[in-house]
């Protein structure tokens, strides 16, 4: 099948109509979450360390169309960077400058933005650095933050959704000099191994079936079938008897409650914005929409073990109206497997992971010049279902306006940011340019998981959740940062805000 540009621009053509018809050449309804099926060998992303020049590191990075197998027999048409699908993991040092010639052949407007990365507001890759399709964008910044897991997508105002579910993402490793010396496994793709989790949807002819109704539009769009690096169901051949794994939940709008089908514990290392305090020892852990966790697991000789969503209990207890949306919305919850992993004779030491991993910003409430509340509501009544631009979920019941400055913040003031949630649906809230720390939700200490830094926190229906973080280094008054909830179709509908920096 030959990649067109209009296959890829018309999968945007098609959102906001109901038209297509329910079948999908993935198998439908959770069939291909069967754990038997887990056996394409998981892709592993090449690393782009780019060149040192004057000082500078210098990464070239093209936005590209292309095809990608992920069935046998069928191309779907895809996007990625430096390749068909997805991009490379990007090596960055603390305390270098880097510079990165970001080269648009997509066909069409893009950005690239970079999530949990602190860096002036011009060179953030949001809405307002649109790439014009055939031009190249060069932003440059210092790296001034420790050792931590982000990521880049696209953040095209209205095509963000579309563009990052055809692949147009890929992660941003920061390392330090204290995160190397603790001895942690970094031996990339031998026990040190990124996984991006992502749903996704299929028509008949392979092509990706982006959102197809009303229902999707609304919620966010649920994939029917996992991808871990751009691989159907994978399996990985684990060879080291430690592992590390860096997790990110890069999905449009699912979130994972991810556990082994074993029970075995973890110990979760690191969080959004690097390492956690102490290792928590967990055998469960939730990532909404662009969070990551790195964690470390332990494997011993012949084991088949999978990775799956296990539901959190409880469920929604909203009465009435809105827990009626709710239930309606979050649609089905049922476990499935994410991918196997095969241990047979696993090399290496078991380590014993250190005591303290990292010391944080311990910002205190008493602290904060101001606290801001933000009040995630969903429009009832005309425009309920968003339409496609506009309306649906809001922010301070406004919807974006990349005209209008909804903050603004003083450079070097720390402060609390309070999201509440009435609507049926859990947000996960980003705030570009920081990271936080979660002060409470609904008044209590969040779990010691999250209580490292973070970017992104999803905040549940009737939860109250308060963060509390420190705005440094860059100020301009004339360039916004922005803040928005990761379900990609809510943000894409303008669930999201701006904020400047002000000296
Ligand atoms: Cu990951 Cu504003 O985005
Ligand atoms: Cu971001
Ligand atoms: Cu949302």
């Amino acid at each position: 099948m030959r990649m067109t540009r209009r296959r890829f621009l018309q999968a945007a053509a098609v959102a906001g109509t109901a038209s297509l018809v329910p079948l999908y050449l993935s198998r439908n309804a959770y069939a291909g979450f069967e754990p038997k099926d887990f056996f394409s060998p998981l892709a592993i992303p090449p690393e782009l360390i780019g060149r040192v020049e004057r000082g500078k590191r210098i990464f070239d990075m093209s936005l590209q169309q292309g095809t990608t197998r992920f069935f046998q027999g069928y191309d779907t048409p895809t996007a990625g960077i430096n390749g068909s699908y997805l991009g490379p993991v990007v090596r960055v040092n603390r305390g270098e400058k880097v510079v990165f010639n970001i080269n648009n052949q997509l066909g069409e407007a893009s950005t690239l933005h970079w999530h949990g990365v602190h860096l002036p507001a011009r060179m953030d890759g949001g809405p307002h650095q649109t790439i014009e399709a055939g031009k190249i964008w060069r932003p440059e910044f210092e790296i001034r933050q420790p050792a931590s897991t982000q990521w880049y997508h696209s953040h095209m105002y209205h095509r963000t959704g579309v563009q990052v579910y055809h692949g147009l993402a890929g992660l941003f490793y920061i390392d330090d000099e204290p995160g190397r010396n603790l001895g942690l496994p970094d031996d990339y793709g031998v026990n040190d191994i990124p996984l991006v989790i992502q749903d996704r949807n299929y028509n008949r002819d392979g092509s990706f079936r982006y959102i197809s109704n009303m229902h999707e539009q609304m919620a966010g769009i649920q994939g029917n079938d996992i991808l871990v690096n751009g691989i159907v169901r994978p399996k990985y051949n684990v060879t080291q008897k430690q592992m590390r794994f860096r997790i990110l939940n890069g999905s449009n709008a699912r979130s994972y409650n991810l556990e082994f089908s074993d029970q075995r514990e973890f110990m979760q290392i690191a969080s959004d914005g690097g390492l956690l305090e102490k290792p928590v020892r967990l055998k469960q852990v939730r990532l909404s929409p662009g969070e990551r966790a790195e964690i470390i697991v332990k494997f011993s000789d012949n084991e088949n073990v999978m990775l799956q969503h296990k539901p959190l209990p409880g469920g929604n207890k909203m009465q009435g109206m809105m827990g009626m949306m709710a239930r309606m919305m979050s649609g089905d919850d049922r476990p499935f497997s994410v991918m196997r992993f095969i241990s047979q004779k696993p090399e290496g030491q078991v380590m014993k992971l250190p005591e303290q991993l990292a010391t944080l910003p311990a910002w205190t409430a008493d602290q904060a010049a101001i606290t801001r509340r933000f009040e995630l509501n969903m429009q009832m009544g005309m425009g309920m279902m968003g339409g496609d631009r506009g309306g649906g979920f809001t922010i301070n019941n406004q919807s974006f306006d990349p005209g209008r400055i909804d903050e603004v913040v003083r450079l070097n003031d720390i402060e609390i940011w309070e999201f509440t949630n009435h609507s049926p649906l859990a947000h996960p809230m980003h705030i570009h340019d920081i990271q936080f720390r979660i002060l409470d939700r609904n008044g209590k200490l969040p779990p010691l998981n999250e209580r490292g830094l973070k970017d992104t926190v999803l905040v549940n229906p009737d939860e109250t959740v308060r963060v509390i973080t420190k705005f440094e280094n860059y100020a301009d008054e004339s360039s916004p940062y922005m803040y928005h909830c990761h379900i990609l179709e809510h943000e894409d509908r303008g669930m999201m805000g701006q904020f400047v920096v002000k000296a």
